[in-house]
């Protein structure tokens, strides 16, 4: 990644303490959104390390789809959304995944994506990685090969990445 785009990204996303609970930095991306200049540069880096690589794209719900449907029309290749419980009509199949305290499910259409297919999974943060990691087998449950995944932050304390390793695909993080 471009360090200038590093740098502009830094000073944008902004960083706000104990939300939503006491502990937590919040990394706020919105302010991105104001800047449409700076909105292309980082699909341009999300694009190229994707370009020639994928046959699909997988975002998930919701701020997963803010970057993930610009880098499929970049790409030209279909966009799928994984959303959250109780949101796609049939066909569907799901995937729960542990959260902090309980646990969460999250959906995928059939169909839309084929057999074999190379997917770029994407979201906007990896934090423990259990959301990442239960869309991928979503992708798999289908026929899919899950050969990237891109983030604009990665939470490197969190150690998302290890619960990654398991699908051997590439990683890429613009912010770690
Ligand atoms: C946030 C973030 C990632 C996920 C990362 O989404 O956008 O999707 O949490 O956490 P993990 O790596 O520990 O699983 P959230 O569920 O808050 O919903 P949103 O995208 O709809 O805001
Ligand atoms: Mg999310």
């Amino acid at each position: 990644t471009n360090p200038e785009l590093i740098k502009k990204l830094e000073s944008t996303i902004e960083n706000i303490p104990d939300f939503p609970k006491p502990g937590i930095q919040f990394k706020d991306i919105t302010p991105i959104f104001l800047n449409p200049k700076l909105y292309e540069e980082v699909i341009e880096d999300l694009a190229n390390f994707s370009r020639g690589k994928i046959d699909a794209v997988c975002g998930i719900e919701s701020r997963g789809y803010l970057f993930g449907i610009a880098i499929a029309v970049a790409l030209e290749v279909p966009f799928i959304l994984i959303r959250k419980k109780g949101k796609l009509p049939p066909p569907f199949v799901g995937q729960k995944y542990d959260l902090e305290y309980g646990s969460a499910e999250i959906e995928m259409r059939t169909g839309q994506l084929q057999p074999g297919e190379r997917v770029l999974i994407h979201d906007d943060l990896l934090a423990t990685g259990g959301t990442t990691e239960a869309a991928a087998k979503l992708v798999e449950k289908q026929g899919g090969k899950v050969t990237q995944f891109s983030f604009l932050i990665g939470l490197k304390d969190l150690c998302g990445t290890d619960r990654l390793k398991q699908f051997d695909a590439e990683i890429h993080q613009i912010l770690e």
